[in-house]
């Protein structure tokens, strides 16, 4: 439905929205013509830092409780959470991997170095089977990106029949040597990261062609089964995605996008990830609403090329990106997580939502220890970050139709800018129940939001949940993981047939849930 008709039909059926009210949700509960893709919920996972190594895998000889390697924490959290699709093995470092390094008895495997993080030697002993394995465990898809940058289309065709065949050809067969015995059948491929940078410094010009070849070449190896991302755009660089548009391979069932919310008030500037003032909090928030122009401009060049909407738009990297945690390796990307950035999570993946009929993936950088993880791991010890709370609390819009909600509300002004102080998604579940997510950025202010269902009634609510904290910059620690952690939200009340009425704590999320 086209949001002005929608505009306008609220209009009627809620009488006018009258002039006095400052904040205000209506929602449209008779469309439902978009699913929001689960996938919209995923994760990165690269060799960086301490992701991968302690970060989830420990190996199968450490004292930390495991299974088959894999921390057991890690995995039952990322369960919980419902992971639907997890990224690797990079990043940087996807173009700089070679996969068959990382197969086959592990004191065999080379080592290589890994350039771009740390300058630290990989063992690679994480490769093929330990990543897909995860994945299996974690009941979530994965999504392999391959080497553009340094590698070779044979190389790349190799890893295709090495993971998804189930005949009698050679890298199928070393793969049955190596223990696994049926494919693994790999959907999501990545074709080179960043290939504007760190994967190559290519012109789009140039790189569509090589996207071109690898995407034909996969296509064959894969029986155009696979699900194929073309590197996009960094940020604003719309003009990528009109040339990646315009000269797509038709095999091309994705465009990436990546933005990292760089927080600190003058451009490029970081913000520290703990003990930050109040004007780092604003310019977090800020810059992160900035997702909303990105996805909407590059969805505007994506259908000019493609109105039917078959390319989806794949965010496959994003997230706050502050300064490391003192005193912890620079190149390691190791830094806290706040209540700030669990907002910023929560008005992302509400972007998203509100723009599932082009997003159909979107990937958080990074799952454990990096960026903005979702969990925190210092030797046997795990804590989940406010951030893993909110892809928990939103866990119910995966696969759900998005319903359109058409917000109103107050501005939260600092230092002279302005900023909407909420945002909000809403969607109805295949059972019929109806979920609200709303953020209040307001570190300081409650607010009241008057919540109505257009063409639909409620019987009741079924549950109220809100993550809060102390104060705008508190965090978990490990000596105090539960400083920001989801309670109840008592503040909601049922209004009428169709309405409620949510009072926001200052710096707060909350979902929702009614039944129809
Ligand atoms: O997520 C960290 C790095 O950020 C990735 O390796 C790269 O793709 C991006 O620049």
């Amino acid at each position: 439905m086209k949001p002005m008709f929608f505009l306008l039909t609220a209009l009627i059926l809620t009488g006018g929205i009258q002039a006095q009210e400052l904040n205000k949700v209506t929602i449209d509960a008779v469309h439902k013509d978009v699913v929001i893709n689960r996938n919209i919920y995923g994760h990165f996972a690269e060799h960086l830092g301490r992701c991968i190594y302690d970060g989830i895998w420990v190996g199968k000889d450490s004292n930390i409780p495991h299974i088959n390697g894999y921390r057991k924490d890690i995995v039952e959290a990322l369960r919980e959470m419902k992971i639907p699709v997890l990224r690797w093995p990079g990043g940087c470092f996807a173009d700089t991997y070679h996969w068959k390094d990382g197969i086959g008895p592990k004191s065999e495997r080379p080592k290589m170095m890994n350039y771009h993080w740390g300058g630290v030697v990989e063992d690679n002993s994480f490769g093929t089977h330990e990543f897909l394995d995860l994945c299996e465990l974690l009941e979530c898809e994965p999504y392999i990106s391959a080497n553009v940058g340094s590698g070779t289309v044979k190389e790349m065709t190799d890893w295709i029949e090495y993971m998804n065949s189930d005949q009698d050809v050679p890298m199928a067969n070393l793969r049955k040597q190596n223990g696994r015995e049926k494919p693994w059948n790999v959907k999501y491929l990545g074709i080179g990261n960043e290939s504007w940078g760190c994967g190559g410094a290519m012109t789009p010009d140039y790189y569509v062609n090589l996207l071109r070849n690898y995407s034909e070449m996969a296509g064959i190896y894969g029986r155009w089964k696979l699900f194929q991302i073309g590197c996009g755009a960094n940020g604003a660089d719309y003009n990528w995605t009109d040339v990646l548009m315009k000269q797509r391979p038709g095999s091309m069932s994705g465009l990436s996008l990546h933005y990292y919310t760089i927080a600190g008030p003058s451009w490029g500037d970081k913000s520290p990830a703990t003990g930050f003032e109040k004007k780092y909090y604003f310019s977090g928030i800020e810059k992160a609403m900035r997702m909303n122009e990105l996805v909407e401009k590059h969805s505007a060049i994506m259908d000019k090329y493609d109105q039917n909407k078959r390319v989806g738009l794949m965010v496959d990297e994003w997230g706050i990106w502050t300064d490391v945690e003192p005193g912890t390796e620079p190149g390691f990307l190791f830094q806290q997580n706040s209540i700030r950035d669990a907002l910023i999570a929560s008005l992302t993946l509400d972007i998203f939502n509100n723009h599932a009929d082009r997003v159909k993936m979107a990937n958080i950088a990074q799952t454990i220890n990096v960026l903005q993880a979702v969990v925190l791991t210092e030797g046997d010890q795990m804590i989940l970050t406010p951030t893993y709370h909110v892809f928990k609390m939103y866990s119910v819009h995966q696969d759900a139709f998005l319903l359109q909600s058409r917000l109103i509300c107050e501005d939260y002004e600092m230092d002279g800018r302005k900023i909407p102080a909420l945002s909000c998604s809403a969607s109805e579940d295949k059972d019929g129940s109806i979920t609200l997510t709303v953020s209040n950025f307001n570190p300081d202010k409650e607010i009241t939001l008057p919540v109505e269902l257009v063409g639909a009634t409620f019987d009741k609510i079924l549950s109220a949940t809100v993550l809060t904290a102390p104060a705008y910059n508190s965090y978990n620690s490990f000596n105090q993981p539960e400083t920001v952690k989801p309670t109840i939200l008592k503040s909601v009340k049922k209004t009428g047939n169709s309405t409620l009425q949510v009072v926001l704590p200052p710096r707060s999320v909350v979902a929702i849930t009614v039944n129809k």
